[in-house]
């Protein structure tokens, strides 16, 4: 991944990386990757809700198409949240420290999130798509009521 390779130049350079043990992102790269990928999970939402709502017909490709940009942007998960990324070099996170308080809770959070995605996913019709998707809304905010501090 590319923040390997940048964390492994700054290491040549700086001897930086030796000191953040299985880090493989500098903290501002997982910030900037998790928000990114937040940020995709938001536009999903809201392509997904515009069906759900009947603001747009029910189209299976397009239900498709939403999960695969957000997949896209949140392949790099498992890298973005070593115990370095509490806090951004330059870049400022709205992640709380109960997540590495509470590591296993925050996996929870991301494991419930995760069946609700595969229930909207595996969807094949408007009414499983139907029954599927508020329950996907609800398990983001399971996480960000715990994990997240608002923005404000
Ligand atoms: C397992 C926990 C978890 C789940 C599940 C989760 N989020 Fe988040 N979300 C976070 C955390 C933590 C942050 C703060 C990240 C940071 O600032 O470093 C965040 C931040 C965000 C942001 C702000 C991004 C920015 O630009 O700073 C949005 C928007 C967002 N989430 C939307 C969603 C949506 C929509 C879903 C569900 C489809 C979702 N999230 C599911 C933990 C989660």
């Amino acid at each position: 991944m590319s923040g390997k390779v940048i964390c492994t130049a700054a290491a040549a350079a700086l001897a930086l990386c030796l000191g953040t043990g299985l880090a493989l992102a500098s903290a501002d790269d997982a910030i900037k990757g998790r928000q990114a990928c937040m940020k995709a999970s938001g536009k999903m939402m809201g392509d997904l809700a515009a069906m759900f709502k009947g603001e747009k017909p029910y189209d299976k490709a397009a239900v498709d198409a939403a999960i695969a940009a957000h997949d896209a942007a949140c392949a790099g998960w498992a890298d973005w949240w070593g115990p370095d990324t509490q806090k951004g070099e330059t870049v400022e996170t709205w992640a709380k420290p109960e997540i590495w308080a509470d590591m296993a809770g925050f996996n929870a959070a991301g494991d419930a999130f995760y069946a609700k995605f595969v229930a909207v996913k595996d969807s094949t019709d408007e009414a499983g798509f139907k029954a599927a998707f508020p329950e996907l809304g609800k398990a983001c905010g399971g996480c960000h009521e715990k994990f997240r501090r608002p923005k404000e």
